[in-house]
């Protein structure tokens, strides 16, 4: 790529500042970012193109979804094959395998499991709130989210042994080499983690796999017909309970030698690393506003619509994919401008969501914006992402979220005892540190 054809890109010695600053990718973008344009930036004799006017979003990740596709992605050491990393007619049929158990009719099924889930909490904090103990909101909200994930790949309630060894995921990531193919020794210690999820994940496997011999289920991975779902909490085999992620995956190994143990594995480990830590970040997130706004959460309090605009207006403004990079498939025009296969493309829904033509007071909390009154331009708004990669999982996140935030707003009073942290820039969007909060029982 020639500099005549990047006419609004940073200019190299702003580049070299910043990275001599150790300042986060994010303030090199805010820099690069100019409203309606295609600009970016070059660092090590690549161009990166910064992509955050709706039009050119969704010209990206929308339209041209099987043009931009996605880089080999940082976690692949750990996710291998699973959904997020596959590309081509394996990820179409991973994607078609599970796509109707994450409809909104789909996890109706999943109802129990999330209620199951968040009852947990809610005694949790009942506890603290008698015995005027604070509690660390971040790790609660994370319990619960591994909690409905765990339940729905494998019809089990989490307990805290297996805790710990999936919740090592993110420790397992963050070890991984930033640059894709880079060094492959890991320390020790996150040998040792990724041995006893692997170990955990092929439990859950093998005990699936002889439950469905003992109960002589269906092919298609249907649950046979009566029975209940297995290891559910007490009480909690649902009406309209169904089978389990894993249930389906191994229905599907019994007919398409794809769905190898490995695969099945990948899988699994795919939807936690997807499934659990955005949902966390954004409870988080959104107790970290609430905090802010106690007028907000007062109103939120009983009032189910409320609850979703909150979380809608969390997700607007602390997005926790907040950059999802594409990589030019082959030689493209985008809005007049020239992209050389390969080139990089940096979607930045953090910055498309502060956008001001879009949302009037970008910076400022207020979830009355949502239901949004008029249809928003495509692109403008993308917690979930969109196009053929939008998140698998946007139903079932939001489910879970509204039936968590919603009872515990219901019954409790919310106020923090520390500081809250900074905005972390990582591969999620993360409140840095704990989250410590004093809880009480509304009277
Ligand atoms: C607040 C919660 C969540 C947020 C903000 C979120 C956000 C996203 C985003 C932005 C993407 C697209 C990434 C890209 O285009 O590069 C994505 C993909 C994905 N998400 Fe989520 N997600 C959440 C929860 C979940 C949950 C609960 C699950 C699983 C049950 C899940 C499963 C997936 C999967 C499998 C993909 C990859 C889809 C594909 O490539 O076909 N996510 N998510």
């Amino acid at each position: 790529m020639t500099d005549g054809m990047l006419p609004d890109f940073l200019d190299d010695a702003t580049v070299a500042a910043w990275a001599a600053s150790g300042a986060p990718l994010v303030d090199l973008l805010r820099q690069a970012r100019t409203p309606g344009r295609l600009t970016g930036f070059r660092r090590g004799g690549r161009a990166a193109v910064l992509v955050t006017d709706p039009r050119h979003v969704h010209q990206v990740l929308g339209v041209g979804g099987d043009r931009y596709v996605k880089r080999s992605h940082r976690a692949r050491p750990l996710i291998g094959d699973g959904m997020l990393t596959a590309t081509g007619e394996a990820w179409r049929s991973q994607r078609r395998l599970l796509q109707a158990m994450f409809t909104g009719r789909g996890i109706q099924r999943w109802e129990h499991h999330i209620a199951a889930a968040a009852d947990r909490v809610v005694a949790r904090w009942a506890e603290r709130a008698r015995r005027g103990e604070p509690t660390d909101i971040a790790e609660d909200v994370q319990f619960f989210t591994v909690d409905t994930i765990w339940r729905s790949l494998t019809d089990h309630p989490l307990d805290q042994e297996t805790y710990v060894d999936l919740a090592a995921v993110q420790d397992i990531v963050a070890a991984l080499p930033a640059d894709v193919g880079g060094a492959a020794a890991l320390p020790p210690e996150v040998e040792t983690a990724l041995a006893a999820l692997d170990e955990r994940m092929h439990r859950a496997i093998a005990e699936a796999r002889g439950r469905r011999t003992a109960d002589g289920a269906a092919p298609d991975g249907a649950a046979p017909v009566g029975a209940a779902p297995v290891g559910a909490a007490p009480g909690s085999g649902a009406p309209g309970g169904g089978p389990s992620v894993l249930d389906r995956l191994l229905g599907a190994a019994e007919t398409d030698p794809a769905y190898t143990d490995r695969l099945i594995r990948d899988e699994l480990v795919t939807l936690l690393v997807a499934g659990y830590e955005s949902s966390a970040r954004t409870l988080t997130w959104a107790f970290v506003l609430l905090d802010q706004h106690p007028e907000v959460m007062e109103r939120a309090a009983g009032d189910a619509r409320a609850v979703e605009a909150v979380l809608s207006e969390t997700l607007r403004l602390y997005p926790t994919g907040w950059l999802l990079p594409r990589q030019a498939v082959a030689d493209e025009t985008l809005d007049g401008l020239r992209i050389p296969a390969g080139t990089d493309l940096l979607v930045c829904p953090y910055l498309t969501h502060r956008d001001p033509e879009v949302w009037p007071d970008p910076e400022a909390f207020v979830p009355e914006r949502f239901p949004v009154r008029t249809p928003l331009p495509p692109g403008a708004y993308l917690p979930f992402g969109i196009g053929p990669r939008a998140c698998l999982g946007t139903r079932f996140a939001m489910r879970e979220m509204e039936v968590l935030l919603g009872g515990l707003l219901d019954r409790f009073t919310v106020e923090t005892t520390e500081p809250v942290g900074e905005p972390v820039f990582g591969i999620n969007l993360r409140p840095a540190g704990p989250l410590y909060a004093r809880v009480r029982e509304r009277t």
